[in-house]
């Protein structure tokens, strides 16, 4: 897969390129670019926004800079799938993160200040995606935020051992939370590890991580009146990543 982001500050992204699973996806030949909107704003000022139409607070990122951005990354050629990360887009799950993954190119464009013009999101826009409904002052957190996501999904990101798709909401859960781990030592301050994980019985093990994971999905549901995401029904399929 290859993930562009354009933003005004692409140095935020140098940490997320440092992890492991990022680094073990490109390794495995995916591709993560940075744009930055004011390399296509006209010098001298680089000015990439301004003030509103109409009044009020704040400053609005010019629909022709953005619009340039992405001409002069793509030309005429095929585009990206576009997605605007935006406090109001369609909200970040598993479901939609399966969706981008599955795409050979997709660009996420960062906004800033007050946000996009509107044309943006109408004229250039395939997507908007929002991490969470709350406002943050830039989207380059969100960015990172899906980025790590899909990155993590993509074969070999997560070594052999382990695969996103075990995971809490993944398709071995069948999208139910995952169950409790335990570690070294087996008590500490008196708080002891379940027994039946030092049992060794594989079979047994499995059945009691499911039905952690159904708890869970039960419990989320009666706390909010909403099933956690899919209904919680019976995985039949492992439960374990360590067997
Ligand atoms: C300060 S916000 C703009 C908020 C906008 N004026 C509003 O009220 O909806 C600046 C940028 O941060 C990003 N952003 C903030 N919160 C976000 C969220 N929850 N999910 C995705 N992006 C977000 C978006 O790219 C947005 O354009």
């Amino acid at each position: 897969m290859r993930l562009d982001i354009f933003s005004l500050f692409p140095e935020a992204f140098d940490w997320l390129q440092t992890q492991r699973p990022v680094q073990n996806a490109l390794r495995e030949g995916n591709e993560l670019r940075l744009f930055n909107y004011r390399d296509s704003a006209p010098p001298p000022s680089r000015k990439v926004d301004d003030s509103p139409y109409g009044g009020g607070a704040g400053m609005v990122l010019r629909v022709d800079i953005i619009d340039k951005a992405l001409q002069d990354a793509y030309g005429e050629g095929k585009r990206p799938r576009i997605v605007l990360l935006t406090p109001t887009g369609r909200l970040l799950d598993d479901e939609l993160a399966d969706e981008l993954v599955a795409e050979p190119h997709v660009a996420m464009l960062c906004g800033r200040y007050e946000g996009f013009d509107e044309r943006i999101h109408e004229h250039l826009a395939d997507d908007e995606v929002s991490i969470g409904r709350y406002v943050l002052a830039g989207g380059e957190l969100p960015a990172m935020v899906v980025a790590d996501v899909l990155m993590r999904k993509l074969p070999g990101a997560l070594g052999n051992a382990s695969s996103a798709a075990e995971d809490s909401y993944g398709q071995v859960l069948e999208g139910m939370p995952e169950y409790p781990h335990y570690t070294r030592p087996p008590v500490h301050r008196g708080w002891k590890v379940p027994e039946v994980l030092l049992s060794g019985d594989h079979e047994k093990i499995r059945e009691w991580r499911l039905e952690r994971s159904r708890e869970r999905a039960r419990a989320y549901a009666e706390a909010t009146g909403e099933a956690h995401p899919k209904p919680a029904g019976g995985a039949q399929n492992s439960a374990s990543r360590t067997e």
